[in-house]
């Protein structure tokens, strides 16, 4: 009896001094929308299309390679033979002045009775910031490929920035609106906080790992773009004792590279990156957290290093939601919760985002860490120290929709809805950020669920009636 007491029993509670009252329930949508069964598109399909010539680079993706974005790890695969893990860049304003990254690793891994191809990964460092880059690899073949990215403007308290935010993506017809819909927005994401759950290659038999290659070919169309901002999930796992694979995470590891090292983490699965005026942490829900466990200590330390004078946006990213009122995975994230919640108040966290369940779900603002079990102060309260908790689960994979929801809708939840869909985060400043869902059966521009979030350090007014 955690979390959920009936709100009969609770509506009124005297606190602290103050009197909280816990508004009405939040929204439950009764959008309709189509309750087919999502379907993964054949190997076939053009999203996956191969990229013509001998060995030419695939699957190219890159993400923040430092702690403050002056770095991009590129990574891609060829399939045939290593091949070179150069990567040759330039500034668009410099085009005559083409720089070689040389330091690039070559790795492979076997899962079962299948053999990866050569996956590169490649650090370009002390790039400048707010400046346009091309970038090519495969660069000792014919069929040496071109892409760009964007580096972010310089960290700093008012930079404005707009993050895409995406999870549980998969590869059915459905992911590729949900993609589709995040490239077609008039709102521009200029980097993905990406919630976990890629490629669910684990749905297959002996958990095919070619999916983990085709997942690579169709999400590259952006990732090869923009930097993806990773967060492991449970399908990232392939723990699979039955055919003789036991080292959690493997394929993931292997294809997915992040730097950790910058933050101080002794872990890819747990880091933080700054990023113009937001800094962001990923936690491994899948991972020990229990006190004394490596990712705890990180944790305990990494908190005090946020500065909000610097980087005012402090955002967490997780794949288990603490607050999720779904019949799916209902309490699932609830041991993290108790571990990590009170310093997610203290330190004032302005945005919480997971995935895991498929649907949409925002919160009020909100904490349970009154409750000790012996108490019996087991109701969430409202909270202007705490964080919004946002589950954006809903990036359209093969496992479909998650639209059995517990009743009646609890008070913590502000608006729910059973929906494949994307968000974005625009931080105009260093005390507003505006955020919207976007739900993929509307047009490219339409904003389901708006509010203009305001900055906990900065200006921790109540934002909850700011929906737009
Ligand atoms: C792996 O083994 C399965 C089951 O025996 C088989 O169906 C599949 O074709 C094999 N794949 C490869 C790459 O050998
Ligand atoms: C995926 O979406 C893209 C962009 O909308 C479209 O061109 C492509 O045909 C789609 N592919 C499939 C298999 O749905
Ligand atoms: C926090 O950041 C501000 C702005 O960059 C800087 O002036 C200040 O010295 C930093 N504080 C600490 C404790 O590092
Ligand atoms: C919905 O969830 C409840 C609670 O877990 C369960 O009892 C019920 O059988 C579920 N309904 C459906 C249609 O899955
Ligand atoms: C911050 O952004 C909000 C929303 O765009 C705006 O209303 C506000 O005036 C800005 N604050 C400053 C100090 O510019
Ligand atoms: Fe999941």
């Amino acid at each position: 009896m955690h979390g959920l007491r009936p709100v009969t029993l609770c509506l009124l509670l005297l606190l602290h001094g103050a009197l909280i009252f816990m508004v009405n329930a939040g929204i439950t949508s009764s959008f309709v929308r189509k309750e087919a069964k999502s379907i993964d598109m054949p190997f076939s399909s053009d999203v996956f299309s191969h990229p013509p010539g001998y060995n030419a680079p695939q699957q190219v993706h890159i993400t923040q390679g430092d702690h403050v974005g002056r770095a991009v790890i590129v990574s891609w695969v060829t399939q045939n033979e290593p091949g070179s893990s150069t990567v040759v860049y330039w500034a668009e304003k410099t085009p005559n002045q083409k720089h070689r990254a040389t330091a690039g690793k070559v790795t492979t891994y076997k899962y079962y009775n299948y053999t990866s191809g050569f996956i590169h990964h490649c650090n370009i460092k002390n790039l400048e910031f707010d400046t346009k880059y091309h970038y090519e690899v495969g660069i000792s073949t014919r069929r040496r490929r071109r892409f760009w990215f964007m580096t972010p403007p310089a960290v700093g308290p008012d930079v404005p920035y707009t993050f895409g935010l995406m999870g549980d993506l998969g590869q059915t017809y459905d992911s590729n609106v949900t993609l589709t819909h995040y490239e077609m927005n008039p709102v521009k994401g200029q980097a993905v906080l990406f919630v976990g759950d890629l490629s669910y290659a684990d749905h297959y038999p002996f958990h095919d790992n070619s999916r983990w290659d085709s997942w690579g070919r169709f999400a590259e169309r952006s990732t090869a773009y923009q930097p993806w901002i990773w967060t492991a999930g449970n399908h990232e796992l392939d723990y699979e004792p039955t055919i003789g694979e036991t080292k959690p995470f493997k394929p993931f590891l292997h294809r997915y590279r992040v730097p950790f090292r910058a933050s101080g983490s002794t872990e890819p699965l747990w880091y933080s990156i700054k990023r113009a005026s937001a800094y962001v942490i990923v936690l491994s829900s899948y991972s020990a957290y229990g006190m004394y466990t490596p990712q705890y200590q990180w944790l305990l330390e990494e908190f005090p290093k946020v500065n909000r004078s610097e980087t005012p946006w402090l955002i967490v990213l997780m794949h288990s939601p603490w607050y999720n009122s779904n019949s799916y995975h209902f309490m699932e994230g609830e041991t993290m919760r108790v571990m990590f919640e009170p310093w997610f108040v203290h330190y004032k966290v302005d945005l919480v985002f997971a995935g895991h369940v498929h649907a949409y779900e925002r919160s009020e603002r909100i904490s349970n860490i009154a409750y000790n079990i012996v108490n019996g102060e087991c109701t969430p309260v409202k909270d202007q120290s705490a964080p919004v908790y946002i589950t954006i689960g809903d990036g359209g994979n093969i496992e479909g929709l998650a639209n059995n929801m517990t009743e009646p809708q609890p008070k913590y939840s502000a608006y729910r809805e059973a929906s494949f869909g994307h968000a974005t985060l625009e931080i105009k400043n260093r005390t507003h950020a505006y955020y919207s869902w976007h739900r993929n059966s509307d047009g490219y521009a339409v904003r389901a669920d708006s509010v203009m979030f305001f900055n906990r350090y900065w200006h921790p007014k109540d934002d909850s009636s700011s929906r737009a």
